[in-house]
């Protein structure tokens, strides 16, 4: 038998799983939560306050992102406490857009209004300054996460709204108390065309081209430093896109899966992690040396194409001298990128300076470049009579639209009843044209006044995700200022919603 065979057995024996084989935690026999759970003697409430911002990132040297960022940095902060104490976040929503926040992971025994799924379990936080507290007992223990949960490709696929969850465990293995250095790392994608686009329409997780641990893609990351000796635990966490995780010069004992450990935990050189799924991996640090350690899916590996790139970080042994070849001989290094500092600071939430967003750039500088163009014309592209054209638009808040006299004749005017509460109405006059701007979040339909009788129509969408589609369907139906072919040709434009 060679010696890492057995030098294996030991450790796993050291691991404590043979005690968890047999103590009756075998899968098929009760669930992860469903074991007599250990008791917190000392159950601890943690209040906080989070905050919803409208934020910008640098992903890569070529990308920035525009964000929501929770308390303003991507990843959101830390949030660390022991199993069995209680949560309440108070959590102030000042963006533009409405958002939630679900606790992946948590069981919410007794608390299901708090799980974050808007529509479902609660209304989601209003834009603007919204307020809403979650309160629930974190009663699962391991490497959990916390991400919004509404129009989720677009909030976690591309917006940064996603976080890590440390729950500690009452009752840790044996060699989960061996652990010297912690490392969390959360891999997401990102889509180079629409992140300065909060609002674009096409779905934003169909055309990722940047990939990043913890918000930054290779080799704008960080080295993850170990000494010879050190017991190192990674919390991999496939946060938006599935990995397979492969780290050179050394096998990884899978621990724990979701946060619960695993029945009969296995050594592996490479783990896969399917989307939303954490694994936790200990390694013994008894190879020193650099290694590569990277998702092994190809795909993820460039910068918008570029290499390398994309899920991938070094590990760096202590001791081990530099080159100057190294690609990372003069790195800054920062020992918190993978909050190994913060999980070491007690319990709470826990911000960290590094990861903290840039304000957006002027909206209204970028808006009024950005102007829509709609043209009034006697016959439309598909050749129907009297249209706006595209009759549909879909803009951001404070962008605006010009209304072009590309035939003459046509004038127009906003619907009373069919603009959001409180919106300035507007209007064009004959053959003239207008530049209107939208400063208010929300539906806006017009139509021409001199061909109002045949359904010349067009309908304007304001801003973001929470828009009353319903809502505004009745109020078409029941206006009294739309002839019957508009109120059928606006249901047509309410669809394209
Ligand atoms: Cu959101
Ligand atoms: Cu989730
Ligand atoms: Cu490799």
């Amino acid at each position: 038998m060679s010696e890492s065979i057995l030098s294996r057995r030991s450790f796993i024996q050291m691991s404590g799983a043979g005690a968890v084989a047999m103590s009756g935690l075998s899968p098929g026999v009760t669930d992860g939560g469903a074991h007599e759970k250990p008791v917190n003697p000392d159950p601890q409430t943690h209040h906080f306050s989070m905050t919803i911002e409208e934020a910008q990132v640098t992903i890569a040297r070529d990308l920035k992102a525009k964000v929501w960022a929770y308390n303003n940095q991507v990843p959101g902060p830390l949030i660390h406490v022991v199993e069995g104490d209680t949560i309440e976040a108070a959590v102030v929503n000042n963006t533009t857009a409405t958002h939630t926040v679900h606790w992946h992971g948590v069981p919410m025994t007794g608390t299901w209004w708090m799980d974050g799924a808007p529509g479902i379990n609660q209304e989601a936080i209003n834009s603007g300054g919204g307020e809403f507290t979650y309160r629930f007992v974190a009663n699962r223990p391991g490497s959990l996460w916390y991400h919004c949960h509404v129009e989720v490709p677009n909030h976690v696929g591309v917006r940064g709204m996603w976080g890590p969850l440390i729950v500690d465990p009452l009752e840790p293995l044996p060699i989960e108390k061996e652990v010297t250095r912690e490392a969390i790392l959360m891999f997401t994608g990102w889509n180079s065309k629409v992140a300065n686009d909060y609002f674009a329409t096409e779905d934003p997780t169909d055309h990722l081209d940047f990939y990043s641990i913890n918000g930054k893609c290779f080799p704008y990351n960080q080295p993850i430093r170990v000494k010879e000796g050190d017991v190192l635990r990674l919390r991999l966490y496939a946060a938006t896109v599935g990995v397979a995780f492969h780290l050179h010069g050394h096998d990884m004992l899978v621990t724990h899966q979701d946060g619960l450990p695993m029945p009969a935990p296995y050594w592996a050189d490479t783990v896969a992690v399917a989307e939303g799924q954490r694994k936790d991996v200990i390694i013994r640090m008894n190879n020193p040396g650099r290694w590569p350690a990277h998702d092994h899916n190809e795909h993820h590996l460039s910068n918008g194409g570029d290499t390398p790139g994309g899920l991938f970080t070094i590990v760096e042994y202590e001791g081990i001298e530099s080159d100057p070849w190294y690609l990372w001989a003069k790195k800054e290094y920062d020992p918190d990128f993978y909050f190994s500092e913060s999980l070491k600071q007690g319990y709470g939430l826990i911000e960290q300076s590094g990861f903290k967003a840039d304000a957006v750039p002027d909206e209204a500088g970028l808006a009024a470049a950005e102007t829509v163009q709609v043209r009034m014309m006697d016959r439309g592209p598909d050749g129907t009579a009297k249209v706006f054209d595209p009759g549909f638009v879909r803009i951001s808040r404070g962008q605006s639209v010009e209304f072009v006299p590309w035939d003459f004749g046509h004038d127009l005017e906003s619907v009373p009843g069919l603009i959001p509460e409180g919106a300035a109405p507007f209007s064009a006059p004959k053959n003239a044209g207008a530049l209107v701007r939208f400063d208010k979040e929300g539906l806006y339909a017009y139509q021409c006044i001199a061909h109002r009788a045949i359904g010349m129509v067009g309908l304007i969408a304001v801003g973001h995700s929470s828009h009353d589609k319903a809502g505004f369907a009745e109020k078409i139906a029941s206006s009294p200022e739309l002839s019957e072919g508009a109120r059928l040709r606006l249901m047509a434009l309410l669809e394209k919603l």
